[in-house]
């Protein structure tokens, strides 16, 4: 057996080093599956990357396909997402279908050896990127999620000053992210068959970024408030630590928030103004009286950064980013379905 897993890698890493210098000298060819409105701001900023195409695209419809292609100057229009997943020429395949599509999308493409980065939820829930993850090792192909985020430079830089010590240790924490989506049922937001609701499409930022500065809570209470179709239309968060820090965190679909956050330390805090999950400035606040502004723009409309991470890491040969490496991203599932058991936010079609 330990023969046949050797034999096996040193197969996959001969195919590789020979497709490797097949690439050398040409632009990092980029496909897409699902051409929503997503898919749209992802091109824009592949387009901003010099080394880097829109090469192929796929939708259920051929003459979308061919219409998003002429768009994006891409070379190829598939008229089905399976045609896409057997596209050998790609270097990787950017995954915007809504978050139901996930799962099924993510393992076509890996099953082909074709590395993916996936739209965020990364899937419906934690036994789905379960399966997402062990495809990805099974296959030897690269995976990550698409939480933009973490790539975003002035929320690396708020990460930055936090581990240096300028606030001292992290004692609480608030975000929000309410917006009044129109109540338009067929479509993703409202759709539970779609896997709609604000704690999925939205709420996801205020317990990611509880998640990455003070890791998985100990305790979660939330709550949720459910309209017509059955989706979570508002949900509220209290998460604890187990050295007794808290996040308070909000998401709804029924009124507009500032979507900010803060971050409150020994020492002083940080302010993320809005819209805090793609920040262009922050302030830290001592409580000695000093007080600090920081902008750092970002690249297009902030996707490029989440795909440039992409393009490195599969130049350098990784199966996973080291900043949104797949442990996290099994955290924030873990966390998200733990929120719904608490909320009663259920899909029946997937639990
Ligand atoms: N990172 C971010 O900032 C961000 C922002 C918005 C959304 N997202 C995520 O991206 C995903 C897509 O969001 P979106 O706003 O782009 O959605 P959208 O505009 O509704 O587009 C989704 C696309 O997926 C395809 N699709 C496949 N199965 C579908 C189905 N059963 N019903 C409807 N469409 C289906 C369709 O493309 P074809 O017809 O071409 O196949 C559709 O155009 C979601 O998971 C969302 O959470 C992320």
């Amino acid at each position: 057996m330990p023969f046949v897993f050797t034999f096996k890698k040193f197969l996959f890493s001969a195919i590789n080093s020979v497709k490797s210098k097949s690439k050398m000298g040409r632009k990092f060819r980029w496909g897409i599956i699902g051409l929503g409105k997503i898919a749209n701001k992802f091109a824009q900023d592949i387009q901003l990357i010099p080394n880097a195409e829109v090469y192929a695209v796929a939708s259920s419809s051929k003459e979308r396909a061919k219409a998003f292609a002429e768009k994006y100057q891409a070379t190829l229009a598939f008229g089905s997402y399976e045609a896409i997943s057997k596209c050998e020429e790609l270097d990787a395949i950017y995954i915007a279908t809504p978050h139901i599509g996930h799962c099924e999308n993510t393992l076509m493409c890996l099953e082909n050896k074709i590395p993916v980065l996936c739209e965020k939820p990364f899937a419906m829930n934690t036994r789905e990127v379960k399966m997402m993850i062990e495809s990805a090792k099974q296959n030897d192909t690269f995976l990550m999620e698409a939480l933009w985020t973490q790539f975003i430079p002035a929320y690396q830089k708020m990460q930055r000053v936090i581990r240096k010590g300028m606030i001292g240790e992290v004692i609480n924490l608030r975000a929000d992210f309410s917006f009044p989506a129109p109540f338009l049922p067929e479509q993703r937001a409202y759709n539970r068959d779609l896997g709609g609701g604000a704690l999925l499409d939205i709420g996801i930022y205020p317990v990611f970024f509880a998640l990455s500065i003070l890791g998985k809570p100990e305790k979660i209470k939330a709550i949720a408030t459910f309209g017509k179709t059955n989706v979570d239309e508002s949900c509220f968060m209290i998460f604890k630590y187990p050295d007794d820090q808290m996040a308070i965190l909000d998401c709804s679909f029924k009124v507009k928030t500032n979507v900010e956050a803060y971050i409150y330390g020994e020492e002083g805090s940080i302010y993320l103004p809005t819209r805090f999950h793609h920040p262009t400035r922050m302030s830290v606040q001592l409580y000695s009286g000093e007080s600090h502004d920081i902008s750092i723009p970002y690249q297009g409309n902030g996707y490029y950064h989440e795909a440039i991470e992409v393009m490195n890491c599969i130049k350098e040969g990784k199966k996973e980013s080291d900043l949104m490496p797949l442990n996290q991203s099994m955290n924030l599932i873990e966390t998200l379905d733990w929120v719904r058991k608490e909320a009663g936010i259920v899909y029946p079609k997937f639990d």
